[in-house]
């Protein structure tokens, strides 16, 4: 068995790590085994985003609920015949935690009777093999991987390959998730499943598939990364209409819906993080009549989606009415009021709304502004001395960046006049060079007291080392947003690193000091120093001669060769 803790930790966003930790040391100390099975596990392995986290626990997850939501997690939904818990983890990782069981189908279409198993009976009960990995969270087997029936083979032959013959029979609903992940992912049905879809469909086996089931998979388009294309395939094999009778692509808000994907893109890549789901399951169900609507609303056993999905409008009217007010007054303003706002609101008002001073100043937010940011000028203010280390630098940052953005500081002399009585005292001057017998030194340390702040911007002095100055890594940057822009959190370009010169060793200072001392070093004093490089050399003791510091076994060494 293979161990896949390193990929498990370099696939893992840093939010979904630490949901995977704190899942785990929850069902640990509940002493129950758990894995992280399904999807997660596929798409750990393959390289796919990883959309959310399925754990599986060896007995009752229900019984973990209150330690999870005590930890900050969001329980949205409980599904009593399989023990599931569809939660949120904090960070807004998305998360299903269930119970390793067995699932006997009496009847197709008919809920299987449930029953508590081991984490590989769980793993056999499910669709393709490309979904039945798990990988081990327990102590003593954290990262190995359970792969009964191959999937890893499947995963690199790029085949959707279901783990039995009666997959569809039992589940007509994985044809439609068939469908779904062949669109997906772009892989074909491996052969012997393909002909079964074939059959499965010509012989109706969707007509049994169960409500529970349709819910699901309803609720799944909201998550997929490109919905339009995979309601659209859906719609061809026939799916969609199963999962609403009135539902096809023709009530979809195609335009809107594609706006939003581009608007959401460009928040990721200034560093928003938003969920889409809401928004997309919007524009999915747009021109469906209300009953419809709440027809598919009520199916979708994560509760907190439909929540959010009702509260889209709402909260997006809420935003546009603040933005038109007082509040809004100034670009300042409008740019605190929108950097504390909830990003979906931000995202579903920024194609949806028909105020013009709405959108704009939600373009403004995401784009002119930016430019803007990047006047604060980063250098200068290390030249002051105005620089991470100090408590009050993301205020005044902050500061000058919004008496840019309201045009309150215009040109250079008046953002440095701003400046200047901001900055701290200069550092006390160092030392003067000590006279006399230089001291020990050790080579390579340097002196503390050489260590000063050049001025930026000019070139490091003559003889002197200049090096980066440790920055911090979570480094603040000058703007308002409570979410921090990747790029400039990365401190890459918006904060360059300060320049410090580091003067040479004191050794060498003393050595060729940089003030000429008044009176010049007494013969004697230069004769002392002499000896001191000549006993490196040559020791003091009487060396031996020559011939007795050949190695004995010369000869003998060269006799073996
Ligand atoms: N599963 C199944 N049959 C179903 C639904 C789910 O066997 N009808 C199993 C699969 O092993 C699946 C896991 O439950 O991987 C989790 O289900 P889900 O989250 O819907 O699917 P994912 O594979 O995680 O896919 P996605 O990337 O869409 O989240």
């Amino acid at each position: 068995m293979a161990d896949y803790i390193y990929t498990l930790e370099t696939r893992l966003t840093p939010e979904q790590m630490r949901g995977v930790t704190l899942v785990q040391d929850i069902a640990r100390s509940a002493e129950l085994n758990i894995y992280l099975t399904g999807g997660a596990v596929r798409d750990i392995l393959t390289g796919f985003p990883i959309r959310d986290l399925d754990f599986t626990v060896q007995g009752n997850p229900l019984k973990l609920q209150k330690d999870l939501e005590r930890a900050g997690a969001v329980i949205h939904g409980v599904d009593e015949p399989t023990h599931t818990l569809y939660l949120n983890l904090p960070g807004n990782v998305r998360a299903e935690i269930s119970m390793a069981r067995t699932e006997v189908h009496e009847k197709t279409g008919k809920p299987p009777v449930v029953a508590p198993a081991t984490i590989i009976e769980d793993l056999r009960r499910r669709d393709f093999t490309v979904n039945a990995m798990a990988l081990s969270l327990n102590e003593g087997s954290r990262g190995l991987l359970q792969d009964p029936f191959n999937g890893m083979a499947d995963l690199e032959a790029k085949l959707l390959r279901i783990i039995h013959n009666y997959a569809f029979l039992e589940d007509p609903s994985r044809l439609i998730r068939a469908t779904r992940f062949a669109t997906r992912f772009g892989w074909p049905l491996e052969e012997r499943t393909l002909a079964r879809f074939e059959a499965a469909k010509e012989a109706k086996y969707i007509e049994h598939v169960s409500h529970k089931a349709l819910g699901y998979e309803a609720e799944q388009l909201a998550y997929e990364d490109d919905p339009l294309h995979v309601i659209k395939v859906l719609e061809k094999e026939g799916w969609l209409s199963v999962l609403h009778p009135h539902w096809s692509s023709a009530k979809v808000d195609t335009v809107n819906l594609s706006a939003m994907m581009k608007v959401r893109q460009q928040m990721t890549e200034l560093g928003y993080w938003t969920d889409p789901s809401p928004a997309v399951l919007h524009f999915l169900t747009s021109k469906l009549n209300e009953k419809d609507r709440h027809e598919i609303e009520k199916a979708i056993p994560r509760k907190g989606l439909v929540e959010g999905w009702r509260e889209l409008e709402r909260a997006s009217k809420d935003l546009a009415k603040r933005l038109t007010g007082k509040e809004a007054s100034t670009p300042s303003r409008t740019w605190t009021l929108l950097s504390s706002a909830r990003t979906e609101a931000i995202l579903f008002l920024a194609v949806t709304s028909k105020q013009q001073t709405v959108s704009g100043k939600i373009r403004n937010f995401l784009t002119k502004w930016r430019e803007v940011q990047k006047r604060v000028p980063l250098v200068e203010m290390t030249e002051l001395l105005i620089t991470p280390a100090m408590p009050q630098y993301p205020k005044i940052a902050n500061d000058v960046f919004l008496l840019l953005l309201d045009g309150r500081l215009r040109s250079q002399t008046e953002i440095m006049k701003y400046l200047k009585p901001l900055a701290p005292p200069p550092p006390p001057p160092p030392p003067p060079p000590r006279r006399g017998r230089a001291p020990k030194v050790v080579p390579g340390a340097v002196a503390p007291a050489a260590v000063v702040v050049a001025p930026v911007g000019k070139k490091g002095k003559k003889g002197a080392v200049v090096v980066a100055a440790p920055v911090p890594a979570a480094l603040p940057v000058p703007v308002a947003s409570k979410v921090a822009p990747a790029k400039d959190a990365a401190g890459k370009k918006a904060v360059p690193a300060k320049p410090v010169v580091v003067e040479k060793p004191v050794a060498k200072i003393v050595a060729k000091p940089a003030v000429k001392p008044a009176v010049a070093p007494k013969k004697p004093e230069k004769a002392k120093t002499k000896p001191v490089v000549k006993t490196k050399a040559k020791p003091a003791s009487k060396p031996k001669p020559k011939a007795a510091l050949k190695p004995k076994s010369k000869p003998a060494a060269k006799k073996k060769k």
